[in-house]
């Protein structure tokens, strides 16, 4: 497996929105670099595939539900680079868009039901799973973990290296969504102090991602709530304000992650929280696949 040697770079991209009141943001589109391997996933799978090369293994073994960004991606680039995937799902066998992509990119399935899927973090899930996949490595549930979060430390070079190129001399923080937090607890290191962070938890306070931040990272970052209700929950503010968004300036969000996270941020500067002047950078962390489950947003995503 590997090495890979694909490093896509993501173009930062100022955008103007009526309610920015004189807050600068600019949205680092890491859902343009590539068509399918789309968002945060490439960079947080980076260093587990690292691992798993120097373990030996021939592909990865993962975790996701029926709407997964990261089996998606994962799946994807398993097509692409030829190491081979198995994905561990939540629930009852369905036939989701993303489902019916992970089986034309020839990843393996198995269907876990909730029970099982919710015995993910018990000491001995992962026994049986490597009697049976010896040769794959296993990469917990989003790409979380300390590998998955050295991984997204490179958007912060990125991030430094296009400054000048949209006139900034430098910015005041970052905003982005949070599921496990690892894409956040990853420029937190990499930031070391220099730049706050600040994440938008796209699930309820009770998924225990706090703790799970805080043991990779102490300090400099600030979560708060913007889950509207629940992972996955979608009202009709939160789908207007997309529509809204893509006529203003063109940037596709989908409702589970960047939607919700852009729309705390409206709130926020609403709130005042951000004196006038605030340059802020906005990580889109893809998963635009996932607008497939909402008929009432364009797909924003190729056919596979
Ligand atoms: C589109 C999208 N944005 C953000 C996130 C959250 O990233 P993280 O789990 O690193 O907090 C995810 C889930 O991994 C996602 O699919």
């Amino acid at each position: 497996m590997g090495p890979f040697d694909w490093l896509p770079y993501a173009p930062l991209e100022p955008v103007q929105l009526d309610w920015l009141d004189g807050v600068e943001l600019a949205v680092l589109r890491l859902d343009r670099i590539d068509p399918l391997i789309s968002g945060n996933k490439w960079f947080k799978l980076t260093e587990h595939l690292a691992q798993g090369r120097a373990a030996g293994a021939s592909g990865i073994i993962s975790l996701g539900g029926a709407h997964s960004n990261h089996l998606h991606a994962l799946a994807a680039a398993g097509k692409r680079f030829g190491f081979a995937t198995v994905g561990l799902l939540r629930g009852h066998a369905q036939d989701t868009p993303s489902v019916l992509d992970l089986n034309a990119f020839g990843m393996q399935l198995h269907w876990l039901g909730y029970g099982g899927y919710r015995a993910r973090h018990a000491p001995d899930f992962w026994g049986p799973w490597r009697e049976q996949y010896p040769h794959l490595h296993p990469v917990p549930e989003g790409g979380g973990g300390l590998a998955g979060a050295l991984g997204c430390a490179v958007l912060v070079e990125q991030v430094r290296a296009q400054l000048s190129d949209i006139g900034w001399a430098d910015y005041d923080g970052w905003w982005l969504a949070a599921g496990t937090g690892t894409t956040l607890a990853g420029l937190v290191l990499a930031e070391a102090g220099a730049h706050p962070v600040y994440g938008a938890l796209a699930v309820p306070d009770d998924h225990g991602v706090a703790q799970q931040v805080q043991a990779l990272v102490q300090h400099g970052y600030q979560l708060l709530q913007a889950s509207r209700g629940g992972f996955a929950k979608v009202d009709p503010e939160l789908l207007a304000f997309i529509d809204a968004t893509e006529h203003a300036c063109g940037l596709p969000l989908e409702p589970l992650y960047t939607g919700k996270a852009l729309l705390a941020l409206k709130q926020q500067i609403e709130a005042r929280r951000f004196v006038c002047g605030t340059r802020l950078i906005f990580v889109h962390t893809g998963g635009l696949q996932g607008r497939r489950g909402f008929p009432s947003l364009s797909s924003g995503h190729p056919r596979v």
